[in-house]
């Protein structure tokens, strides 16, 4: 079926909304507009206008705008064709091109919701007699009051084969079992679906009764007994109460779904009635897509235990593609083994509003669940890990929030890790000035390990110009101490912009030594330091050089010569290639913040990988030397 505008136009022009509006909201006269408290927010003095002349109303306190259809829709929450139908409707107009096929069924649909309302006043009727007392019982017992029962339209279905049928039997066999009230098995007789059950009747968002779920009296396979889907009813299309709860969701600007029908009345008779319930299925697409017309976050109360928490995370899975900005889940955690019926009725709303205070979003709910689905301790899992979270960032069709969950599990990722990652750590140590691999660290001696954290040590490290300030110290010391070395780095350590303070100073006047020096005779550490005195640096130059100051050979007055030289010339690779590489990966990181592909992924792995590669080498300077010293090699 086609709706043209101009079919739109004539059907506005044709309905007075402000009669429209008026069905359910009090409207004064204003001026040319009319007003009244609007219905889409909770407000006390009137801020909602609706205006028959441009066909529109408007909330200047909730910003709600829109004409007749889009009334029908929000506020009603009719499906747009339904909206349309229903104004054609009122207005007397024919709907367009509908052919004979569609007549016939929207007629045929009118018979089969008359025998739906039947069918409904007749089990209503049978829980007020004689038969009814157990299902009366039932209610009783669960805290069902009398005003709830009605309103919820509780009926009985007695335990008979045909009951129903012989009360209904105007609307014919077939009628029935499309309906879904009467079982047909090939050959034999039709005979009542439900019998001997408290009957819920299930309603389309206009009210009409479409379905039924019928519970067992005591105890007995099935517990519930749902319709069959029939021309009205698609299971997977409803949500149980929707009917009420849309109206006051916009109200309360809140959702709830929970599991089960007798969930959604204990809620709705202790005082909450936005909630929802799906009929005994995982929340589908459409499902999802009615409660999102409602509401931006609607609220998944599910059971603490096992079963509730993989409805929880199927439906956040299922989620993920539709997200669009502002439209997300959120989920409320019941305890172990307790409904919200349970909940409700054991400790009432002040308990479960407590529980809906500390609910999740999506973004933690999927954030955790990951978290815990595998061990992290190794390089590879947490790699599957990263791997897992950009899967589902990646199933989000919306660019603008899937970019955003990108970034947030980065994000969560490096936090994560920059914390976990310590046992990992002590393993490569990195051994600060002074201290030994089995001395504890000093209390103000301040150092971080050196190990990868993307965020946390490239930062510090570009914050002192990308140069690892420890390992300078090393390297100027075996400077002092190798001065015949210079010689050979000239050209790295001419470029080298080393730390700012007096470190920065002395080395800077080492390398001018060197250069500066003519002498015929190789430039020895004794020489250099007496030069160096002259500019006021002999406290310092004392410093670097006492022995046993920093675990490298290379620091070292008594190290194999051979050994010092090799090692010093890794240090120095080390010093000018690390700062590299940690520029480099910083800008990988904020390059995946923008964008995650999995090339910028790659390409960070690899950066972090090559860190690690040079952490462990320098870890080696340091091992080396102790199994130099525990050898005593360094006496050939
Ligand atoms: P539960 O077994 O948790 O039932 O099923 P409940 O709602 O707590 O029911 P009470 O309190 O024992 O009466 C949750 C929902 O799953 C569907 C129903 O929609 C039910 O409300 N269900 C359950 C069925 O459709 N068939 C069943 O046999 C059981
Ligand atoms: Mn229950």
């Amino acid at each position: 079926m086609s709706l043209t505008p101009a079919f739109l136009d004539e059907l506005r022009a044709r309905t007075s909304l402000s009669a429209l509006v008026g069905k359910t909201v009090k409207l004064t006269r204003a001026g040319r507009e009319m007003k009244g408290c609007c219905p889409f927010h909770n407000e006390k003095t009137p801020s909602f206008y609706v205006n028959d002349d441009k066909g529109f109303y408007h909330c200047f306190g909730c910003s709600a705008h829109g004409d007749a259809i889009r009334w029908m829709t929000d506020h009603q929450g009719l499906p747009f064709i339904d909206a349309v139908k229903e104004l054609a409707a009122a207005a007397g107009l024919d709907m367009p091109e509908q052919d004979a096929r569609a007549a016939q069924r929207a007629e045929r649909a009118k018979s089969l919701h008359d025998v739906m309302q039947a069918a409904a006043d007749f089990f209503t009727q049978q829980l007020g007699g004689i038969e009814g007392a157990a299902a009366r019982a039932l209610l009783e017992r669960r805290g069902v009051s009398a005003a709830t029962t009605q309103a919820f339209g509780f009926g009985y279905s007695p335990d008979s084969r045909g009951r129903l049928r012989a009360a209904l039997k105007d609307f014919g066999d077939a009628m029935l079992v499309e309906a879904g009230l009467l079982i047909q098995v090939e050959g034999k007789e039709p005979y009542d679906r439900f019998r001997g059950r408290l009957m819920i009747p299930i309603r389309d968002p206009r009210g009409r009764v479409i379905a039924f779920g019928g519970r067992i009296i005591g105890e007995g396979e099935p517990k519930y007994l749902n319709s069959p889907d029939t021309p009205l009813f698609d299971k997977g299309r409803t949500l149980y109460n929707l009917e009420r709860a849309a109206p006051a969701a916009r109200k309360a600007d809140r959702l709830f779904v929970v599991e089960g029908y007798m969930d959604a009345i204990a809620l709705a008779q202790g005082g909450v009635g936005e909630v929802v319930a799906p009929l005994g299925t995982a929340l589908t697409e459409h499902q999802l897509e009615r409660l999102w017309r409602v509401v931006d976050v609607p609220i998944l109360c599910l059971d603490g235990d096992g079963a509730g928490q993989k409805a929880a995370i199927r439906a956040a899975h299922r989620a993920l593609p539709m997200l669009a900005p502002g439209r997300s889940l959120a989920f409320v955690t019941l305890p172990d083994g307790e409904d919200p019926d349970d909940l409700m009725r054991a400790k009432g709303k002040p308990a479960f509003e407590a529980l809906v205070r500390e609910a999740e979003p999506l973004v933690d709910r999927l954030w955790k669940h990951e978290l815990a689905a595998e061990p992290l301790t190794t390089p590879e899992q947490r790699a599957g890990l990263k791997r897992r979270l950009s899967d589902l960032a990646g199933s989000i069709a919306d660019p603008a929030v899937k970019s955003e969950y990108q970034a947030e599990f980065r994000h969560r990722f490096d936090e994560q890790f920059a914390r976990t990652r310590q046992p990992f750590q002590q393993r490569q140590p990195f051994y600060p000035i002074g201290q030994r691999r089995s001395e504890q660290r000093g209390p103000g001696q301040k150092w971080t390990p050196p190990l990868p954290p993307v965020t946390e040590d490239a930062r510090r490290l570009r914050a002192a110009g990308g140069i690892d300030p420890i390992l300078s110290k090393a390297v100027v010391a075996g400077l002092l101490r190798h001065p015949a070395e210079i010689a050979r780095h000239m050209e790295v350590l001419g470029s080298l912009k080393l730390a700012d303070g007096a470190l920065g100073r002395v080395f800077e006047a080492v390398v001018d030594v060197a250069l500066a020096d003519t002498r015929a005779a190789p430039l020895d550490s004794g020489r250099l330091v007496t030069i160096l005195a002259q500019s006021g640096f002999d406290t310092i130059a004392h410093d670097l050089l006492r022995a046993d100051a920093m675990p490298y050979s290379f620091t070292r007055a008594d190290a194999d010569a051979k050994q010092a030289r090799e090692d010093l010339d890794e240090a120095i690779a080390i010093l000018v290639t690390r700062p590299e590489v940690d520029a480099a990966l910083a800008e990988a990181t904020s390059a995946m913040m923008e964008r995650f592909t999995d090339e910028a992924f790659q390409r960070q792995v690899a950066l972090v990988n090559e860190q690690r590669a040079l952490d462990q080498r320098l870890a080696n300077l340091v091992q080396a030397n102790e199994d130099a010293r525990a050898l005593g090699l360094e006496d050939d």
